[in-house]
């Protein structure tokens, strides 16, 4: 091991967890990706928590060990103290009679928030905050703080503004393509409009080749609108649909084939209800991937923490449809990054946010 002085040493061990969350980031929702390092005089032992949530690190990482009471623990999140799904990581911190813990980050978890010190302190384990919050637990803690899923949206639109085309299906290259199957690869949840379910009857998977991940549908479809040929999608099997539909038969019918959630549309907080629903189901990071109607609506309710425009090379002109450029311009916004692909340039935009970090916070009541 280098001959460092301790403080340093620590911030290697910090910063080491921190590198360790990002492995499984994108695979661990509804939980955070944590990684944990476990250090003694002569050993260095890591992990990270496992693909679906399981198990946690620090779990996975002290399971086999005997007594630990001369080992530090160095994680990049605070260890929970509740049993649910894993077993709580507080306990069997607790067992193996570790005495001081390193972490980067508070947990906004209800669950956690406030508890995992009490608990660790009534033990004696001293528990030092570093706050250098890691960015694999990012969308966690905002996500639990404000109880309604961290939103990212994308849409892409021609030279001249248009987000449809007369004839073309898919008007975008390749690589903007694949740019949108990472986007979906980084969400736990999809949201879409009736007209695009019906329109284009989509499959909305992530298709990066080696990678299988399950993502969430999501669909806003107050009548119950459904194209016969919808009901053939096996993909969208087993796809919320919120609605106020009071037509019985209708109900029962596609209650087969999708999960129905009633909401009352006539409210006029209909997206953050809809947000309040998709968290209480358990997901943290929704992608809203339009028609252009939907994504109005969040952008519109102040909801949207991340925006994506791919701009394609060509003009539509007389085969444009549902023109956006003039509301985007409206939301006097400018772009924080530009990619450029062959034929299309992302522009990634941080819009009026609900909530923008953990310093720029607004509370939804
Ligand atoms: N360029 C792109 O990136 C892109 C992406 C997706 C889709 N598209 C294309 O865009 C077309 C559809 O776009 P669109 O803008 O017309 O429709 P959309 O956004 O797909 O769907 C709009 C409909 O969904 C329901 N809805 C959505 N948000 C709502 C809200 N906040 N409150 C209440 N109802 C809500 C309403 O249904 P009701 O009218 O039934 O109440 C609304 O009319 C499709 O043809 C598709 O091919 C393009």
């Amino acid at each position: 091991m280098p001959k460092l002085k301790n403080k340093n040493l620590n911030n290697y061990f910090l910063n080491l967890s921190n590198k360790l969350s990002e492995i499984n980031q994108f695979e661990t929702f509804p939980n955070p990706c944590v990684g944990a390092v476990l250090v003694n005089k002569y050993d260095v032992k890591t992990s990270c928590t496992g693909k679906k949530g399981s198990p946690h690190a620090e779990y996975q990482l002290l399971k086999n060990k005997g007594k630990l009471n001369k080992s530090l623990l160095y994680t990049s999140l605070e260890p929970c103290c509740h049993k649910a799904k894993n077993p709580s990581c507080v306990d069997i911190i607790i067992k193996k009679k570790i005495k001081k813990i390193y972490t980067n980050s508070r947990d906004f978890d209800e669950r956690v928030k406030g508890k995992t010190q009490k608990i660790l302190n009534k033990n004696k384990i001293k528990i030092i905050y570093k706050k250098n919050e890691p960015n694999s637990s990012f969308v966690h803690n905002i996500s639990s703080r404000v109880k309604i899923p961290y939103v990212v949206t994308k849409i892409a639109m021609s030279k001249d503004g248009f987000t449809k085309h007369k004839k073309k299906k898919i008007f975008t290259s390749v690589n903007a393509l694949k740019f949108a199957h990472l986007q979906r690869y980084k969400s736990d949840s999809i949201l879409i409009g009736q007209k695009t379910l019906n329109d284009d009857n989509p499959k909305l998977n992530s298709r990066i080749n080696g990678i299988e991940k399950k993502i969430k549908i999501f669909i806003i479809n107050r009548h119950l609108k459904i194209n016969p040929k919808i009901l053939k999608n096996f993909y969208l099997k087993n796809a919320y649909i919120f609605h106020d539909c009071k037509d019985i038969s209708k109900i029962k019918k596609f209650n087969k084939f999708f999960k129905l959630i009633n909401i009352n549309f006539s409210k006029k907080d209909i997206c953050l209800t809809i947000l309040r629903n998709v968290y209480q189901l358990g997901y943290k990071k929704i992608l809203i991937e339009g028609g252009i109607y939907t994504l109005k609506s969040f952008l519109n309710a102040q909801l949207v923490n991340e925006l994506y425009i791919v701009k394609n090379k060509h003009f539509f002109k007389k085969h444009g449809l549902l023109k956006a450029s003039k509301f985007i311009n409206s939301l006097k916004i400018m772009p924080d990054e530009i990619i450029s692909l062959e034929d299309d340039t992302i522009l990634k935009y941080k819009p009026k946010y609900v909530y923008r970090d953990n310093t720029k916070y607004r509370q939804i009541k």
